[in-house]
């Protein structure tokens, strides 16, 4: 796994004290949660979030018999852990979107919000999301858009160098990428995803704005905005929900995780391990205290 694309690591990070709680970003979190209703299919089996962080949007998978949340970083897990407490529909996974760990064809529903901004390497992230999603499977994804109005007005205003109308996407600060919404819908198509409804989400993400304007007012606007999404996309955040192609396999039943190295469907073995059969791979998985971890192998 050594020459995977850099990772953006959150490990120990205070993500949710320092972004969400307390932040005044009330606003910009009901208005995703808006968004993500209007796409996602609302009860199903298999649901995967990928970079879930500490769980921030989890209690918006109450259909689902088996949730995954999938992150990086085992201590943002372990906070969404905390605040979950045991209901078993929760599956908590500590892996890279790079190697996913699970079986071909498995996830009927798969929900990414807020993380692609850190991918370096969106076509291999995209593949392994072609590989473990169910044919016809359904992909939600929110992206951070370049072509923005207030990126446009410092573009036209000479207050910023690059274009937000150029198709490549922008690394404004390491391992932090904005991207343009046709990009993103060739790398789609080209992982055999047909993106389809578009939602522009984040309309008012103006300080001020948010200051003098009650909440719910605020969301209940972008709410209406957001319709256009199908048309233009001028908003500093953008969702799209793709279906995955009707074609390839579906998982075979009572089969999950799969070595993130060789992609091996995996073997539970006795003492809190996962075990690749693969005698050219041979590699062991820890689950420790409820966390599948794929982060490095463990030797028995
Ligand atoms: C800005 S946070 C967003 C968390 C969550 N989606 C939310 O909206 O609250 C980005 C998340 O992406 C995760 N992440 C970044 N790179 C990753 C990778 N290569 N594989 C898995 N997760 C990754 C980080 O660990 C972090 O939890």
């Amino acid at each position: 796994m050594s020459d995977t694309p850099p990772v953006c690591d959150y490990e120990g990070s205070d993500y949710r004290t320092r972004f969400w709680q307390n932040q005044n970003r009330d606003y910009e979190d009901q208005a995703e949660r808006v968004a993500l209703r209007r796409l996602m299919p609302p009860a199903g089996d298999t649901l995967i979030e990928i970079g879930a962080g500490y769980g921030r949007l989890a209690d918006e998978y109450a259909g689902y018999q088996r949730v995954v949340l999938f992150d990086y970083s085992r201590s943002l897990l372990r906070e969404a852990q905390e605040h979950l407490g045991d209901d078993p529909r929760f599956i908590y996974v500590a892996g890279n979107w790079y190697n996913m760990p699970f079986v071909d064809g498995l996830f009927e529903t798969m929900v990414q919000i807020r993380t692609i901004h850190h991918a370096a390497d969106v076509p291999a992230l995209f593949a392994q999301l072609s590989r473990i999603a169910r044919p016809g499977g359904t992909y939600i994804l929110e992206f951070a858009n370049k072509k923005n109005l207030k990126a446009i007005a410092r573009y036209w205003a000479r207050r910023q160098k690059w274009s937000p109308f150029q198709p490549e996407p922008v690394e404004f600060v390491e391992l932090n990428f904005d991207f343009h919404p046709q990009w993103i819908r060739e790398q789609l198509q080209a992982a055999d995803f047909a993106p389809g409804q578009t939602l522009t989400v984040s309309h008012y993400r103006f300080g001020p704005l948010k200051k003098a304007v009650p909440t719910n007012l605020l969301v209940s606007l972008d709410s209406m905005a957001q319709l256009t999404g199908n048309w233009w996309q001028l908003s500093p955040s953008v969702f799209v929900q793709s279906q995955h192609s009707s074609e390839g396999v579906t998982a075979v039943p009572h089969t999950f995780f799969a070595c993130p190295t060789c992609f091996t469907p995996l073997d539970p073995v006795p003492d809190d391990l996962l075990h690749c059969p693969n005698s050219a791979c041979g590699l062991n998985w820890q689950i420790k205290d409820g966390l599948y971890d794929f982060k490095e192998p463990v030797t028995e």
